[in-house]
């Protein structure tokens, strides 16, 4: 059991706008600050944070209560869980009265393991020799606490050894449990380790590359309590004062990027861990406000992911821009070979990330064919139409230009459309864009949809309809869309409920359309309103799925 006495200084010792601020953006409101409330969907933010009272409260679906209560509810986790895992946050020392915990167990494991890594890798000269060829330095090495581990056998007896618990070690993913005899199996064998470390600086997992050309050329830990990869940036602990200190981030895309950049001074630099950036990893960004460089591989996985980093820092309104290193070399390539200089000048030049987009963008698009170009058009104002207002004023001429348009096309003449479009239509857009987001991420529920609905019902999103049904992932709508916030991915059911209401407006829209007909025959009109009205949409109403009817 956790000591009363040590919760208390526990909570007296954390502050809930650092807690929920970890997890979500919040921002100051007054003496407050303000986010969309995490429990429930929403466009305009009512969940409030009080630094006075130490409490959140959201004014739309009523939830509440202190830092230990948010972090139970938004990590479903139990009391004492909620507590350690706090106190695991902010590198916080629990006592406890008798037993212990999971928490401060595993991360025993892990930090006896990794300084087991560190001393197998002085003894073995291959591993060692490899980082050499690599240009890493001994004292990077240390700093980065770089180690290697050797055999399975070799794993196993050391934990019986220094007598931590198996289960333990499996729970801090260093083992894993065999699925045929129930014995254990070392998940990182024969590699060169990586410690990865919270943004507090407690040890949570490990990377490894192997030496041996074992087919995973890297593997790291899997998702457990403590390791959490979408949330977690590698490096980030050594890198935190110098993103504090020069307001610049360095984002790239490997570990021993990451070293190599410190290696050579840019103190600054991070790496996700195989994963692409996403909303979960703003607040971290976000910390000390500092300008995000994007510094990733130019080939097409590396560029694609550059585009839908940039789109989504774009619209959260950071700052920053791209570095793409060209030729099929990376940053750890580069300095390895002693062309620092080179690095730094290619982060001097980077593109910001809103031009970058909009380039990259048009790029995908014939814009000797109008029709592609109009495909074009409505891809980048897509995309525009998220930035902030004087932030897309002041870019529509770029993206005129890049276009060839004219800038009307964006300007007051579409401002002017918008303001007439009425309240409804803004409500379709937002269930077919819903739908469409759904079955990104969803692609399974895409034949629900088939079976009722036509592409064309789709207006003006029907190309991004056909493109997703043809699986085109990169193509920049589908991609903005995965990033918008606005719209939700939802599950079956209420997929379901959005497709019948969808239906519904169709109905309603279809009915006066044959009323007003002078070209079907009379006869035939009062059959359709007939079915629509007394068999069709009352069935919808109540819940059935009815299948679009093409010869309505
Ligand atoms: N990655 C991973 N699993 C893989 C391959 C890559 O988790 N099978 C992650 C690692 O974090 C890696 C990053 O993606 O550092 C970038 O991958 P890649 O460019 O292939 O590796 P490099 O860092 O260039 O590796 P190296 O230079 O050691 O060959
Ligand atoms: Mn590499």
């Amino acid at each position: 059991m956790i000591d009363n006495a040590s919760i208390e200084s526990l909570k007296n010792s954390i502050d809930i706008v650092d807690v929920i601020g970890s997890f979500i953006e919040l921002r100051k409101a007054g003496a407050n600050y303000k986010a969309n409330c995490p429990f429930h969907g929403e466009k305009t933010p009512s969940f409030v944070v009080s630094p006075s009272k130490q409490i959140y409260h959201c004014f739309g679906c009523g939830v509440g209560g202190d830092s230990i209560k948010f972090v139970m509810e938004l990590e479903k986790l139990s009391y004492p869980e909620a507590i350690e895992k706090l106190a695991s946050m902010h590198n916080f020392s629990l006592t406890y009265t008798k037993g212990s915990s999971d928490y401060s167990d595993a991360k025993r494991v892990l930090e006896a393991i990794g300084q087991w890594y560190v001393k197998n890798l002085n003894q073995n000269p291959t591993a060692m020799q490899y980082l050499f060829n690599r240009g890493v330095s001994q004292s990077s090495i240390e700093r980065f606490e770089i180690g290697y581990v050797p055999s399975g056998q070799q794993v196993m007896q050391f934990l019986t050894s220094a007598l931590l618990p198996l289960p333990t070690a499996a729970e801090a993913g260093i083992i894993a449990q065999s699925e045929n005899d129930q014995g254990y199996y070392a998940r990182l064998v024969e590699r060169i380790t990586f410690p990865i470390y919270s943004a507090s600086g407690s040890i949570v997992g490990f990377g490894g590359r192997t030496i041996t050309n074992h087919p995973a050329k890297y593997i790291n830990s899997p998702q457990t309590k403590l390791f959490n990869k979408s949330r977690l940036l590698y490096g980030y602990h050594l890198a935190k004062e110098s993103i504090y200190k020069n307001k610049k981030i360095i984002v790239c895309e490997g570990y021993l990027d990451v070293v190599m950049f410190h290696q050579a001074g840019f103190t600054e630099a991070v790496a996700g861990m195989g994963t692409a950036l996403t909303t979960e990893h703003l607040p971290m960004l976000r910390k000390g406000d500092p300008k995000i460089i994007l510094a990733y591989d130019g080939d097409k996985a590396g560029v694609a992911a550059a585009l839908k980093a940039a789109q989504m820092l774009s619209v959260a309104g950071f700052d920053g821009g791209v570095v793409l290193f060209p030729d099929g070399q990376d940053p750890a390539d580069l300095i390895a070979k002693g062309q620092s200089e080179v690095v730094a000048k290619l982060l001097r030049e980077a593109k910001p990330f809103i031009p970058f987009v909009l380039e990259k963008i048009v790029e995908q698009y014939d814009l000797h064919d109008p029709r592609s170009k109009e495909a074009g058009f409505g891809a980048v104002k897509q995309y525009i139409d998220r930035l902030s207002p004087i932030i897309k004023d002041a870019y529509i001429p770029t993206a005129a230009t890049l276009l060839g348009l004219s800038p009307g096309f964006f300007g007051s003449q579409a401002r002017a459309e918008r303001a007439r479009d009425n309240f409804a239509q803004q409500r379709e857009d937002v269930a077919q864009l819903s739908i469409l987001k759904t079955l990104i991420e969803k692609p399974a529920l895409i034949d629900n949809v088939l079976a009722v609905l036509d592409v064309n019902m789709f207006g003006e999103y029907a190309g991004l309809f056909s493109a997703l049904i043809k699986g085109e992932k990169d193509n920049p709508g589908l991609v903005g869309l995965s990033v918008d916030e606005r719209f939700e991915v939802m599950n079956e059911e209420e997929l379901n409920s959005v497709l019948r209401n969808f239906l519904i407006k169709h109905y309603d829209i279809k009915l006066k359309s044959i009323a007003s007909s002078q070209h079907i025959p009379f006869e035939k009109k009062s059959y359709l309103i007939r079915k629509i009205r007394t068999d069709i949409i009352p069935r919808l109403k109540k819940g059935e799925l009815v299948a679009f009817d093409l010869n309505i």
